[in-house]
């Protein structure tokens, strides 16, 4: 079935969708932004993207906080929406769509979902008796529990608080005992049809990590899902079980859909969801791959849809060793670390620094090295000094050169630059299909390091001098240097100062899925377009695309370099 999406001609992506309770944090960032990255790419390797992004508004967590602060929950989320809009604009996030799920579109759509699930008979009614984490929004079985408190105890941790009253395995927060009389969802009958999903499809979870934690939970057994509510309201309302609101992960799940059209009765938005769905990737953190390698196909194949074509967990950002998280107090705000680092410095940081998919320490000092080691003195520094020595050297334009006499003085001097530049968008995208940030910027990064290289090796100031030394014998003996038989030095250093420029052409385009603005200032400084313009990156990568003659500007440094004690 996941051959679905891979047939698909649209390219669909997504974040989950956040909670409202909190606001944009490094982790919630750090999610966004990776989609952002492998949406822009996409976008640029000639794909038809959408990439979508939201917030969980429902829920008693979301009814609790606005009861605390004394207003509505639509004013609470409502209040608290934009600052998410805003964050995600502050970085740079090029989402096609943001979803909320109290919008009517997502709520026909989850009310649709229910009838749909209940018509094929996997909906009955029940009473639940157990253990609920209000600010995780999850239930929890009394063999989970015990499982806690057993690991719990080998480890010297409190499974209880001193009131005796149990603690959630994955905050640590009280739990609630919740006793209910609430609608079921059929899971346990979808055991087999997942595992054999997951067989066909071993592409579906990723990393393998993940696939193996979920295969070994799914193969232990699957208990019902409770997927109602009814001490509260602050939920989609069920239309066949009056005072029943959705499980909040019920209905978040269901945005996955809804955002693109199902359950619309608009023909276009049904279009829409026939060639959006099954979505390519979900990104998530690890923390909910339950949620959407298990119990998210489920429901889809109980509502007879077809499950996503992969969900992509990512692992936990650590500081100090702890998960970072709003609870803990450890949690630094992105747009504060994005006023020091740039926008996409930030980026950087976050995407190539730590392996996608496992857990990865982050700091301040880190941050520091990462960014003045490849974007400062690398990146930047490359930038500067090619774009100086082309305003000194060449009048401030991208060098001409004869192509009889490039194609000579490659032959003679070799041209490193053009061979390491010829393989890269293969290395790139394979990369990048694979999600792994990390290898695609470590590729790219070496022909920014064999830049640098190539202009201490070329020596363009020497062969600057070398040409004038040669234009002043010219003009005492009276000819033309226009008239030489071989390459003169100003041959040399239109070829060299081409290469470098050409080269750096090449990076900003591959740097402009991670670092967006710095690339488009880039193509700016080099007199070109836009660089998500174009059609297709294989085809924009490919060597010889900066047309002579454009006027290049020096402009300030891309990347000033930063002192950790100054911070
Ligand atoms: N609302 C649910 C998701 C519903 S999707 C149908 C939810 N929201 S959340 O606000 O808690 O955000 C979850 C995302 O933030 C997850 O991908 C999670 O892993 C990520 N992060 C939160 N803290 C994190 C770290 N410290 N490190 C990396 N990402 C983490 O869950």
């Amino acid at each position: 079935m996941a051959d679905a999406a891979a047939e698909n001609s649209s390219y669909y992506l997504t974040t989950p969708i956040y909670y409202v309770n909190g606001v944009p944090h490094l982790g919630t960032a750090y999610t966004t932004i990776a989609a952002d990255a492998l949406a822009r790419f996409e976008r640029m390797d000639g794909r038809d993207t959408w990439f979508l992004t939201g917030l969980d508004e429902h829920g008693q967590k979301v009814a609790q906080a606005a009861e605390a602060k004394g207003v509505s929950p639509q004013e609470w989320v409502d209040s608290v929406a934009p600052q998410f809009l805003d964050a995600w604009e502050a970085l740079s996030i090029s989402n096609d769509d943001f979803i909320r799920t109290t919008e009517q579109r997502h709520i026909q759509g989850v009310q649709r979902f229910f009838e749909q699930m209940r018509a094929n008979g996997y909906i009955y009614q029940d009473t639940y008796e157990g253990f609920y984490c209000v600010p995780e929004e999850t239930f929890f079985t009394d063999e989970q529990l015990a499982d806690f408190a057993a690991a719990a105890a080998v480890e010297g941790c409190p499974s209880t608080d001193e009131s005796g009253a149990k603690l959630c395995p994955d905050c640590g927060r009280p739990l609630s005992f919740v006793q209910e009389d609430n609608l079921f969802f059929k899971l346990s009958a979808f055991q087999d049809r997942l595992l054999a999903y997951y067989e066909e499809n071993p592409g579906f979870i990723c990393p393998e990590i993940r696939r193996n934690e979920v295969l070994s939970f799914v193969r232990g057994g699957l208990k019902d899902l409770s997927i109602s509510r009814t001490t509260f309201n602050w939920g989609v309302p069920i239309p066949f079980a009056p005072g029943h609101v959705s499980y909040v992960w019920v209905d978040a799940l269901i945005n996955y859909i809804t955002a693109v059209g199902y359950g619309s009765d608009d023909p276009v938005k049904q279009a829409e969801f026939a060639k959006r769905w099954p979505c390519q990737v979900h990104f998530v953190g690890k923390d909910i791959i339950r949620f959407h390698c298990v119990i998210w196909p489920a429901m889809l194949m109980a509502a007879g849809i077809e499950p996503p074509g992969k969900v992509f967990a990512h692992g936990f950002l650590l500081t100090k060793g702890e998960k970072m998280s709003k609870s803990k107090g450890n949690a630094t705000s992105p747009l504060e670390l994005a006023k020091i680092f740039s926008v996409d410095g930030y980026r950087y940081y976050f995407l190539t620094d730590v392996q996608f998919g496992a857990d990865g320490s982050i700091s301040l000092e880190r941050m520091v090295q990462v960014y003045n080691a490849d974007l400062a003195n690398s990146w930047g520094n490359l930038c500067s000094r090619a774009f100086n020595m082309t305003s000194k050297y060449c009048a401030g334009r991208v060098p001409e050169l004869w192509e009889k006499t490039a194609a000579r003085l490659t032959q003679e001097m070799g041209n490193p630059l053009a061979e390491l530049a010829e393989g890269l968008y293969e290395r790139y995208a394979r990369a990048m299909n694979a999600i792994d940030y990390s290898s695609a910027y470590a590729a790219v990064m070496e022909l920014c390091d064999r830049a640098n290289l190539y202009i201490e090796e070329s020596t363009p100031w020497t062969l600057a001098k070398q040409a004038a030394a040669e234009a002043e014998e010219a003009a005492a003996a009276g000819v033309s240097l226009d008239d030489a038989t071989a390459p003169t030095a100003a041959d040399r250093l239109s070829f060299v100062l081409y290469n470098i420029l050409e080269s750096i052409r090449i990076m900003a385009l591959f740097f402009a899925p991670v670092m967006p603005n710095t690339s488009a200032e880039v193509f700016g400084r080099l007199g070109l377009g836009d660089v998500f313009g174009g059609d297709g990156l294989q085809a924009a990568t490919r060597w010889g695309g900066l047309p002579a003659g454009n006027e290049v500007i020096i402009g300030e440094p891309l990347f000033p370099r930063l002192k950790e004690e100054e911070l």
